[in-house]
Parts: structure tokens; sequence; C-alpha cells
């Protein structure tokens, strides 16, 4: 938090009075609100008492923030009267997987949670995404709250109800929708991000930008740790809109894929040594650069999206063949059955769905890395 003239109390308070942002998820199945603002984390059992009847919570967090930021949660809801007990499993991609989620539904049983209790997801995307999906089938569905710590997870995977864990064969191949019931993020916690891990939260943000909002995107050249809460409540209540009209992606809500088919091929290609967000990042230029190619922009979106990437430290080229992004491709669970929906930019600010079939996916990558 910045200090002004030394009136730090007075600042925060200001900050936060000002800054608070809501934004409301309406999505077929539930209602939902998303706070974002700075110290959230202390009021969190006020704001999860509004939402839940719960006894008993599980946090479910990753062993790096849980050093950072568990206790501090678990003693806010304990005296609040909440009865907590915390699973942490280890960071990283290795770990989304269904052995982790098996532990995770034992821990709940043997900890006696039932059908009205409720899980906390503290942590990034992949604490969201694995304890948003333990609670989808545990029980046959119990209240989970969303306490996003990574920049993308703020900006994106707590946000809209998509749950799950990779397979051997691929990203996100088995899941579940089930919406949150709140989502609190707490801007602070994004002062102890790593700069790579902020960076890649970053792509899934210009993401947003480039697929409906041209001033949003034009926001990522300037200060974007001063607009914070500006730019995730930006991208937030994009998605929001997409959710509430798409919420089981059917259509409109594939836009967000903007990048993701390319990328996460790069993610699996690379053994996972690209993270989700750095992939994205690639694959937004190498899609945008193809499109344009291949006549489908009105120019070469590829060149500014590079320009704020680079701007921001996050990669824009990944070391491979076509042929081995292709076969990691025709395993998309976004293909159905020999054809693929692509996410194409007109512009920056536009982006519209082209469906081809999945051979075509090799002229797309070869033009991509010509
Ligand atoms: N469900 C969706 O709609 C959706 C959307 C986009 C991405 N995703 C998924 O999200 C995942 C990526 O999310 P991510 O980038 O948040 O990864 P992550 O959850 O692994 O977090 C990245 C790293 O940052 C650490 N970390 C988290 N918060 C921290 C903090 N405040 N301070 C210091 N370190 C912290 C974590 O321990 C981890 O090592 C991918 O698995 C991707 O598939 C899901």
């Amino acid at each position: 938090m910045r200090k002004v003239n030394g009136c730090d109390g007075y600042f925060v308070y200001y900050r936060m009075v000002l800054i608070m942002k809501l934004i409301d998820v309406n999505a077929k199945t539930s209602s939902y609100r998303v706070i974002i603002s700075a110290g959230l984390m202390n009021d969190a059992s006020t704001y999860i008492k509004k939402v839940t009847n719960a006894v008993n919570i599980a946090v479910i967090t990753d062993d790096k923030v849980d050093e950072l930021y568990s206790n501090q949660v678990v003693n806010v809801l304990s005296k609040s009267g909440f009865k907590v007990c915390k699973f942490v499993f280890k960071h990283g991609e290795n770990s989304k997987n269904m052995q982790t989620v098996t532990d995770m539904l034992e821990f709940f049983a043997e900890h006696n949670l039932t059908r009205t209790d409720c899980i906390v997801a503290l942590g990034g995307g992949i604490t969201g995404d694995m304890a948003g999906f333990a609670s989808a089938v545990y029980l046959r569905g119990i209240d989970f709250v969303q306490m996003p710590t990574t920049f993308l997870a703020a900006v994106d995977s707590s946000v809209g109800g998509k749950t799950g864990v990779n397979l051997k064969s691929g990203k996100n191949l088995s899941g579940a929708f089930h919406q949150p019931r709140l989502v609190l993020c707490d801007i602070n916690s994004f002062n102890t991000l790593p700069d790579s891990v902020f960076a890649e939260g970053l792509a899934e943000a210009v993401k947003y930008g480039v697929i409906c909002d041209e001033r949003l995107f034009d926001r990522f050249s300037g200060d974007i740790k001063g607009s914070l809460e500006e730019i995730i409540a930006g991208c937030v209540q994009i998605k929001a809109d997409i959710v509430s009209h798409d919420e089981f992606d059917r259509g409109e809500r594939q836009l967000l894929n903007f990048g993701h088919t390319i990328g996460h091929a790069i993610e699996k290609v690379s053994d996972f040594k690209i993270p989700h967000g750095f992939a994205v990042g690639i694959g937004m230029v190498m899609i945008s650069k193809a499109a344009y190619r291949l006549g489908f922009s009105e120019y070469d979106c590829s060149e500014p999206i590079m320009s704020v990437l680079t701007k921001n430290g996050i990669p824009v080229e990944f070391n491979c063949t076509a042929q081995e992004l292709y076969n990691v491709m025709i395993k998309d669970k976004k293909r159905s059955g020999n054809s693929i929906k692509l996410v194409l930019p007109q512009k920056i600010g536009k982006c519209f769905l082209y469906e081809t079939n999945v051979a075509s996916m090799y002229d797309f990558l070869n033009e991509a890395m010509r």
C-alpha cells in the first residue's frame, strides 16, 4: 500500500471506500458477487457469512500460498465462529489431477463436511479449479467461495464456474461447471507474487482487451499496477456478461479461448515448463499472425499484442515444430468431431469464432511459424 504524507491509515480507508469494485455475475444456474479491493482477506468472514449457513469450512490452498496467507484466512474465519480445516497440496500443474481431487474429497469426508458446509479456494487458478471441482462432486455439490491470489485467477479462473483437472492426454480434460457463491479478490495478495506469475495473469487480462474492448487493451500500455482494481473489474465485467449469455460454453463464451487452443498445446509440448499465462500469450500472437496472413484480420493484430506483452516481460515465441503442436491440438477438447472452433481477431477489440476442420489447423500453425 502506498503512503501518502504519512497518513497511511486514512489512505487505506480512502482507497478501500473509493476503489472497492463490485460485479454481479448472473449465470443461469446461480448469481453471485465478485468483490475486488485491497485488504479483503481481513473481512472474509463478513462476506462469506452473507452467502452461506455453513458450520464447517474447508480451506484449500497450495503449499506456497499456505505459507503466506492461510493463517490469516483461517484465523479470520475461526474467530467468526466457523469450524475450519485446511487441505494443502503441492503447488504446480503436476498436482492438478484426479488424485489430488480424490485426496480432497476424502479429506472433506474425514472432517464430516455436510451438504450445507462450504469450501474456500485460497490461491491461484490451480487451487480454484481443483477446489471448485471437488465442491462440484462432493455430496453431488456443495458451496464454494473463490479467493483468488494470482492476477490470472482474479481476472479469469475464479469467475464463471469452470472447474476441473488435467488428464495425461491434456489440460483441463475433466471437470464440471460449478459456480462459486462468492469471489473475494484481495489485491494486496498480489504484492507477494513473483513478477513472472503476475505477468502470466497479465497475458489473460490482455486477452479480454483483444476480444472485445480496445480501451481496456490500451490500458496495458500505461500504469498497470496503479489501476489494478479497474483493470480486474474491466476483465471480470466482460466475463460476467459473456457467462450470463452462455454459461455452458456453447457459443459466445468460446471467445474467451482466444490464444488457448495453441496455448494449451504449447503447455503440453513444453511439458508444462511454459506456464499457462505465457502459453496463452504466445498462442494469441501465433493465432493473430496466422489470421492476418490467411486474410481474416483487418491488420496484423500480433504486432500490438506483442508490443504489450514484451513491454511486460511476457514471452512471445516458443521453439517447436508445427507438427508437434498439431499432434497435441487434435486432442483439444474444444474439437467437435472433425471440426474445431478458432477465435480469430478481426481487429483489437473484436474477435470472432471461426469453425474449420481439424486438418486446416496445420495451415494456421504453418502460417504462424513461418
Ligand atoms: N477455470 C477457468 O476458467 C480458468 C481460466 C484460466 C486459467 N485456468 C487455469 O488456471 C491455472 C493457472 O492459474 P495460476 O496462474 O493462478 O496458477 P497457480 O495456481 O499455479 O499459481 C501460480 C503460482 O503462484 C503461487 N502463488 C499464488 N498466489 C500467490 C501469491 N499471492 N503470492 C505468491 N505466490 C503465489 C502458487 O503457489 C503457484 O506457484 C491453469 O491450470 C489454468 O488451466 C482456469
